[in-house]
């Protein structure tokens, strides 16, 4: 940081996003970028991913990675510090959900590529990043984002909320490990308006807010600000934490109608 700076700065810093060409990872490459850090976004559609790259004030690096894919996620982070020397931030932000339904309906193949995404390469994605300099980084983070789902049962996405309950473990886990060179953190939002959910909250928002306590759902905006948090010096002594963002679901009376408050 540079001296006299607030701590949400993020200059000289590096930072690396998945899946940041849209939804919660393409508002954290945003805020992570206006805090002054280099940053590089990853996911599988070009077009798409440059035009949001683009789209960054001051334009932000780009590579077209697979996030379940080893070998992409070797070539993407070579490629963040050939670019730019270093690696301080990781942001583990893909998942994925290819089955909507009942537990005991999901075949083996989904469940395991629910599982190599959404757990097993935030694991990777973090090894590697490791051995390329984040150890070597006097700021060195790591951001998980997990879910709400991670702390209560749902029906239909049953192995999806298994797995975002393992990036919590794994977040804890991590964190215990690596410090004190890197510390490890993880974002739980409630259901954010994004291609990913749209099952989730088109057609059912009012009984959604009916759920919320703050009375809405949640924009991109409400989860990159916790990552800023959790990737600056704001949070210097924060590991090993999950932070639930979602509005009060969580604790929620499940009897009460949060869609009409109390006058
Ligand atoms: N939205 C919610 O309500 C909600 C709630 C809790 C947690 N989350 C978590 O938030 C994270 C982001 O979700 P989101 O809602 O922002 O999703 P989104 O709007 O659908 O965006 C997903 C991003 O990830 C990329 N991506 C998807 N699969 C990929 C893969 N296999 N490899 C590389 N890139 C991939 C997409 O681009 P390409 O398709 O071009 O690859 C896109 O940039 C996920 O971990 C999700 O579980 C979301």
């Amino acid at each position: 940081m540079t001296a006299g700076a607030p701590p949400w700065r993020l200059d000289g810093r590096v930072a690396l996003v998945t899946g940041g060409s849209a939804g919660i990872g393409l508002a954290t490459a945003r805020a992570l970028a206006g805090a002054g850090a280099r940053v590089v976004i990853t996911a599988r559609n070009e077009e798409r991913l440059r035009a949001a790259a683009e789209g960054i004030d001051g334009g932000v690096a780009w590579i077209v990675a697979h996030a379940g894919r080893p070998e992409d996620a070797a070539r993407a982070i070579e490629f963040t510090t050939e670019r730019f020397g270093s690696l301080d931030i990781l942001v583990n932000n893909v998942a994925t959900n290819p089955y909507f339904g009942p537990t005991l309906g999901i075949t083996d193949e989904q469940a395991m590529k629910t599982m190599s995404v959404n757990q097993l390469a935030a694991l990777r994605w973090t090894q590697l990043a490791w051995d390329a300099g984040l150890k070597e980084s006097p700021h060195g983070s790591v951001v998980n984002v997990a879910s709400v789902g991670a702390f209560f049962t749902r029906r239909n996405i049953g192995i999806y909320n298994m797995t975002k309950a393992g990036i919590v473990h794994l977040t804890a886990q991590l964190a215990d490990e690596l410090g004190p060179r890197v510390r490890v953190n993880a974002v739980a939002p409630g259901l954010i308006k994004t291609e990913l959910a749209r099952a989730l909250w088109e057609k059912r928002e009012a009984a959604v807010v009916a759920m919320t306590p703050l009375g809405r759902l949640g924009e991109v905006t409400d989860v990159a600000n916790a990552v800023l948090f959790l990737a600056s010096d704001m949070s210097s002594w924060i590991t090993g934490h999950t932070m639930v963002i979602d509005g009060g679901v969580l604790a929620a009376d499940p009897t009460v109608d949060h869609g009409k408050p109390v006058s």
